[in-house]
């Protein structure tokens, strides 16, 4: 379940890396957190190299999507998160967004409570080895 999770629901998307909307958060030499935003479709779920980029999103009509946040856990409860967060909402306001949402993991759903995310709608992720993943639809007005 684990493997199968990592590989389809939480594996690198590498076209947030590609479009310059994915941060990654240090200490000295170490990467203890990541976490983006995209103007694109994709919600959630893995994105190989060679993978079709996804439809962009219109800032006038469509909220910005909430991206891949991790943080090592010898990092956690220290800010690293709702650095990232902050980060790429600012971003995402930039870019002329009004709306920001996100799936997220339920375990996540309190820390992005925290910064005033709305719960929508829980959805199972079904894998492809038949297991399915739970996962929170939340928004939130920029
Ligand atoms: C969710 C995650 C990214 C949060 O990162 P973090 O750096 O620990 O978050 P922060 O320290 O910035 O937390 C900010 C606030 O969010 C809330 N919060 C964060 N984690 C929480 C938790 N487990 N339970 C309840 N509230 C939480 C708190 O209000 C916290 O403030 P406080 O510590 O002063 O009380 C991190 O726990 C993580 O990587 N989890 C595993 C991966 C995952 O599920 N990612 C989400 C994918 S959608």
């Amino acid at each position: 379940m684990i493997d199968e999770a990592v590989r389809h629901a939480y594996g690198v998307d590498w076209q947030l890396v590609r479009d310059g909307t994915y941060f990654v958060a240090e200490d000295g030499p170490m990467v203890v957190g990541a976490g983006g935003w995209s103007y694109r479709q994709t919600i959630a779920g893995a994105h190989g190299p060679d993978d079709p980029a996804a439809d962009l999103l219109d800032p006038a009509h469509d909220a910005a999507r909430v991206r891949a946040f991790y943080v090592d856990p010898q990092y956690v409860r220290r800010g690293v998160g709702a650095l990232l967060l902050r980060v790429s909402e600012e971003a995402a306001r930039e870019a002329g967004f009004m709306e920001a949402e996100l799936t997220s993991t339920l375990p996540a759903v309190p820390f992005y409570a925290a910064f005033g995310y709305c719960p929508v709608e829980t959805f199972n992720m079904q894998l492809p080895n038949g297991s399915v993943l739970s996962l929170e639809l939340m928004n939130k007005r920029l």
